[in-house]
């Protein structure tokens, strides 16, 4: 979509716009009313005294969706009636405010139609926005930011929704290098010969049971001279469940299973297009979990690039096992910090419902930092405990490791097992780590005004949480 910022008044405003008005009615109002000659939506933003960022960003997006609904292609929107929502929050700056309308702006204007025919009169879009009244030009500058950031979430939205017979580990690498093009990201693929020769043997592992053969995605943005913040993306471009097949009703979505990968592809992508003064590695290990004739047995042990073995009671629990190898991996960039984000556990959802990650480190002042960043980004983050007591949990009987616990307690805490497993790889790292279990937050949810289909999470913390390393 179109921004355009305009230091005056709606007068400046072509007639083919119409203005957006908000009101302090309750959320959710809108009419169309006719004012000095000008056409207006009025929708209501609630009490100003009750204003907060989360609102905010809801109520940016209802704009564009009433918008929408309502056939208004060009719409104009008054900056400092909108900064007046905010007068009681003073910890708010107008810069942060006009990032995040755009980038939601740009979020809530996306919709998957790539397999669709278009409609004559073409696909329901906002393809104008007007911003005008008194802004300085750092407003214009937050205004573009949050545009590449809206947009990035949006093609991070688009690899996440595509089908998985269109999106297999190949694909993925693919677009991993259409996703950096003319950006200064190096790209590398290592293919099954390369991953198998390093030693990943968890990655083989799952990559077993598929006709389509392992990628391991190494994208490298140097933006800064200190040590990089490394980004693991789970990518597995499907997930059945492998022989231990998923039912019916739980495998329809994952499609989706590849939605870390995604976000750390975007993530570094983003970090270049908007030239933090940062490192960014994303490291992607993609694979897909099926359950063909030699595929991965219940019972049987895979040794992992650490050199740790590992049983595998459940060949369900995949993400983890692919995880582990690029745990190991990411040492060799000797990272300042590290973050892996996957579609876990099922078990996340249940602990948080639909409207948080869940967030699992052993270090309280990252912990703290992505807390904090998912506040003001919109990607909220909840933490979950990552103690000794479940150490044991995960330790193996034939093995170093197991993938799951098994046993009657096994349903138990099934985050926490998820992020207990990755740990007894991520304690060689010698740095920070921290693993954000992004199942709960895979798809949009009632409420947030967003398509059906992929939440696009976490880009806008990644680069928050980059952001704010920057050196
Ligand atoms: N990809 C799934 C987790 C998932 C579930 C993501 C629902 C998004 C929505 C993961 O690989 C998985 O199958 N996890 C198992 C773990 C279990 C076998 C310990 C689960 O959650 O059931
Ligand atoms: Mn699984
Ligand atoms: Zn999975």
């Amino acid at each position: 979509m179109k921004m355009t910022l305009k230091n005056g008044n709606i007068k400046s405003a072509s007639k083919s716009f119409v203005r957006i008005s908000l009101t302090d009615k309750p959320k959710g109002t809108k009419k169309f009313v006719r004012q000095n000659g000008i056409e207006t939506l009025e929708i209501g933003a609630g009490k100003p005294s009750e204003m907060n960022l989360r609102k905010f960003i809801i109520l940016c997006r209802a704009i564009v969706n009433t918008a929408k609904a309502n056939k208004c292609k060009k719409i104009a929107i008054q900056f400092d009636r909108t900064l007046e929502l905010f007068k009681n929050l003073r910890s708010v700056t107008p810069e942060h405010i006009s990032q995040l309308a755009a980038e939601n702006f740009e979020m809530a204007n996306f919709d998957f139609n790539l397999f669709k025919t278009k409609p004559k009169e073409g696909w329901d879009i906002v393809e104008d926005v007007y911003i005008y009244g008194k802004f300085s030009l750092e407003v214009e500058e937050a205004v573009k930011k949050g545009q590449e950031i809206g947009k990035a979430v949006n093609a991070c939205r688009i690899l996440a929704n595509t089908p998985g017979g269109d999106m297999t580990p190949s694909i993925l690498a693919k677009d991993a290098k259409n996703a950096v093009k003319g950006l200064p990201v190096k790209v590398t693929t290592l293919d099954k010969k390369q991953i198998g020769k390093l030693g990943m043997g968890a990655v083989l592992g799952v990559a077993k049971g598929s006709t389509e053969e392992p990628k391991f995605i190494v994208l490298e943005y140097k933006g800064g001279k200190g040590k990089p913040v490394v980004l693991i993306g789970k990518g597995v471009t499907f997930d059945s469940g492998g022989l231990n097949l998923k039912p019916s009703n739980s495998i329809y979505e994952m499609h989706m299973d590849m939605s870390g990968g995604a976000s750390g592809i975007h993530a570094v992508a983003l970090a270049a297009r908007l030239k933090l003064k940062q490192s960014v590695v994303g490291l992607i290990p993609a694979v897909e979990n099926m359950p063909r004739n030699n595929a991965l047995r219940p019972g049987d042990v895979l040794t992992s690039l650490l050199g740790k073995t590992i049983e595998v009671l459940d060949t369900d629990a995949e993400g983890r096992l692919i995880l582990a190898d690029a745990l190991t991996y990411a040492k060799r960039f000797n990272p300042s910090v590290v973050i892996d984000i996957a579609t876990l556990t099922g078990a996340v959802i249940s602990a948080l419902g639909l409207y948080a990650s869940g967030l699992l480190t052993r270090d309280d002042a990252l912990a703290e930092q992505l807390v904090r960043d998912g506040e003001i980004s919109g990607d909220y983050v909840w933490r979950l405990p990552l103690w000794d007591e479940y150490e044991h949990r995960v330790k193996g009987t034939f093995a170093d490791l197991k993938n799951v616990p098994g046993g009657s307690t096994s349903r138990y805490g099934g985050a926490t097992d998820g992020g207990m497993f990755l740990w007894q790889f991520a304690k060689e790292l010698g740095c920070p780590w921290a693993h954000l279990d992004i199942a709960s937050r895979m798809t949009s949810a009632e409420g947030d005004e967003l398509a059906k289909g992929a939440a696009g999470t976490p880009v806008r913390l990644l680069i928050r949480f980059i952001e704010q390393n920057a050196v």
